[in-house]
């Protein structure tokens, strides 16, 4: 049997430990709904359930649909997520009725995203793991309780491996075209986003930039009335920050750095970072 699970691990990721693909956890950024104050004056702030302690909690108030999220500042493939809350005589660390989302989106606080666990039967002073199918990947992994309740956290482990990006931030400023030549001649294309995982990948370089705006492989061709991807897809998925970008001569679509990172129609000699697909 060992060996066959050794061919396995080798074929699917051969760089990995394919063992415990623990997801370092103490250096990333946790969110809740709301933060509880004890009458110690603690602060039971969200990045308490990741300091890999048992005993420091997140705890949010009393509330409508208590959430807890945590933003992996990379797109990872998940495979389990192991949630540790030790007991309580008032119950407030049994978190059954609470469910798991995992995905790219930051809508509706990361309920738009894959339900991938129900949890019931929640035992507490025991690691309760949740394990997933291969097909669960995502930026952000979202545990909230549906009824007016608290959420509480005391440790949360997530194993996976982290996605290859096919994006690549160039920190230099150049106009629209000298960035298509610069990425055709060093890389792939400028970067076509055709899905929301995509635009996930180019949100994590965008952020690297240091300029307002990265440029991206969508033009618009006035002689067709018509916005394209370099690549030749169509525009389906779309990110423009106004519903109609605006349809001029010689413009093309920048994503902005910070914020929700939607994309603008920008005058083509703008000089702004970019982002080239690799290959
Ligand atoms: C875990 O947290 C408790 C409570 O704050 C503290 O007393 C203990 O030293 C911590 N353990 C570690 C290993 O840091
Ligand atoms: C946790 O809550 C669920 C549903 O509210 C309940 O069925 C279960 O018995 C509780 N578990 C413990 C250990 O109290
Ligand atoms: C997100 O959570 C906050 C805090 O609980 C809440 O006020 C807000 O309504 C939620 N937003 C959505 C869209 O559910
Ligand atoms: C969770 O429960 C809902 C109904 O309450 C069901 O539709 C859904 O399939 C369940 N999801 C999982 C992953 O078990
Ligand atoms: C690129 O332009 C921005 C202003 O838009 C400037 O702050 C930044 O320093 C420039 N970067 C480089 C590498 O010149």
């Amino acid at each position: 049997m060992l060996w066959i699970l050794f061919f396995i691990c080798l074929s699917v990721s051969p760089t990995e430990n394919c063992n415990t693909p623990n997801i370092q956890l103490t250096d990333k950024r946790a969110y809740q709904s709301t933060t509880y104050t004890g009458i110690d004056k603690i602060h039971y702030t969200a990045d308490r359930a990741l300091d890999g302690n048992q005993s420091t909690c997140s705890h949010t108030n009393q509330q409508i649909d208590p959430w807890w999220s945590v933003d992996l500042q990379d797109v990872y493939n998940i495979f389990s997520i192991s949630i540790y809350n030790f007991h309580q005589n008032n119950g407030v660390t049994n978190i059954s009725g609470a469910k798991i989302y995992i995905g790219n989106s930051r809508q509706n606080n990361g309920t738009n995203n894959k339900l991938v666990q129900n949890i019931t039967a929640f035992l507490a002073n025991q690691i309760n793991v949740y394990e997933f199918p291969s097909s669960v990947s995502g930026r952000y992994v979202t545990v909230i309780r549906p009824e007016n309740t608290y959420m509480v956290l005391c440790d949360v482990k997530i194993t996976g491996t982290k996605m290859a990006s096919p994006f690549l931030l160039i920190d230099q400023n150049k106009t629209w075209e000298e960035a298509l030549n610069y990425c055709r001649g060093n890389h792939g294309d400028l970067a076509s986003i055709l899905d929301e995982q995509m635009q996930t990948f180019a949100e994590l370089e965008a952020e690297k930039a240091n300029s307002p705006f990265v440029w991206i492989g969508l033009h618009y061709a006035s002689s067709l009335q018509h916005w394209f991807w370099v690549d030749d897809s169509e525009v389906e998925f779309k990110r423009w920050r106004y519903g109609k970008p605006q349809e001029n001569c010689d413009t093309s679509g920048a994503m902005e750095k910070r914020g929700d990172h939607l994309w603008f129609s920008k005058s083509d000699n703008n000089k702004f970072n970019f982002i080239c697909a690799v290959n």
